[in-house]
């Protein structure tokens, strides 16, 4: 596998400015990197690092439908879920076929169906790195976290191997897995016993821990073991409900003042991603024949949202 130096960034949040300003740090080993949104950003982009170093970079700035060239070595989807089948769809018309796809989507919609319809070889990433855009429009890189990139099926080893090595030497630990799948249906798990509860009551992580709000969070985390011992999915420690119940509740000690991403979302009024998130829990559950009322509610009480009503991309 040669190496991975042209790299577009597709989605220009924080994330994925993220990696595009962490990878251009390593332009003296070739590295080069486009962003591609919409429509085009300044060039010049700030980073600040967990540190709080400023770290200023020029990039390549494009949009989806007038990609730079020459084209890339990879392609790193960075939207949110909602809007990646349509970034692809615009930008799979401008890419030699082969050219892998790296999809960086919350939950577990797009996956499968981009892994299908992609002509080229398709990883998916999970991040536990936090950042955020500033109100002055500088990338606040909040804190370390770690990735993980693999291939649905865990085939592709060797592009995985080579993308970790790329995001780890530009200061993003990253780590080739071979069960990308079920890292992606933990994060899942965690995702719906939270955002959605936080979005609706609008309220920070930490206080799902007190009344009223605990026993809500516990009913979810019931029905969620229930949908994941039949995909045969294992929370990454301890077994059956009581993993899933200990994983949730140490995230939400670990993020207690956090505002996570759908609530952030409810608040910009953006469209949430709960058609990521709990779609794939209901459409499992449907599977199983699983009876899951309260995941349904949440479901219905985020497509009520005024933001995902308004938003064609978001239908319920
Ligand atoms: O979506 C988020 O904000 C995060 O995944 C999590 C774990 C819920 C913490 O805020």
């Amino acid at each position: 596998m040669s190496e991975l130096n042209r790299h577009w960034i597709v989605g220009p949040g924080a994330l994925g400015r993220l990696i595009a300003l962490r990878l251009a740090t390593r332009a003296s080993e070739g590295v080069e990197v486009a962003l591609l949104g919409r429509r085009r950003l300044a060039a010049s982009q700030t980073l600040v690092t967990p540190d709080g170093t400023p770290l200023t970079r020029a990039l390549t700035m494009a949009t989806v439908d007038t990609p730079p060239s020459p084209p890339p070595d990879v392609v790193h989807l960075v939207t949110k879920a909602y809007a990646a089948d349509a970034a692809h769809r615009t930008l799979a018309a401008h890419l030699p076929p082969g050219t892998p796809l790296v999809l960086w989507q919350n939950g577990f919609d797009c996956q499968p169906r981009l892994t299908e319809r992609h002509a080229g070889p398709v990883l998916c990433a999970t991040t536990t790195e936090g950042a955020f855009v500033a109100s002055d429009d500088r990338v606040v890189h909040a804190g370390h976290g770690q990735t993980l990139v693999g291939a649905l099926d865990g085939g592709h080893r060797a592009l995985a191997d080579a993308l970790a090595r790329r995001l780890d030497g530009a200061g993003l630990p990253a780590r080739a897995v071979g069960d990308i799948r079920a890292r992606l249906w933990q994060k899942l798990a965690v995702n719906a016993a939270i955002n959605p509860l936080v979005a609706r009551f609008r309220i920070r992580n930490g206080q799902l821990r007190d009344r009223p709000f605990r026993p809500m969070v516990e009913a979810v985390i019931i029905e969620v073991a229930g949908i994941m011992a039949a995909e045969g999915v294992a929370p990454p420690e301890g077994e059956g409900l009581e993993g899933w119940r200990a994983l949730v509740w140490r995230v939400v000690a670990g993020t207690a003042n956090n505002r996570a991403s759908m609530l952030q979302d409810v608040l910009a009024g953006r469209p949430t991603e709960h058609r990521a998130i709990l779609g794939p829990l209901l459409a499992a559950a449907a599977r199983h024949g699983q009876e899951v009322p309260r995941i349904a509610a949440l479901q219905a009480e985020l497509c009520g949202l005024a933001t995902n009503l308004a938003d064609p991309a978001s239908p319920c």
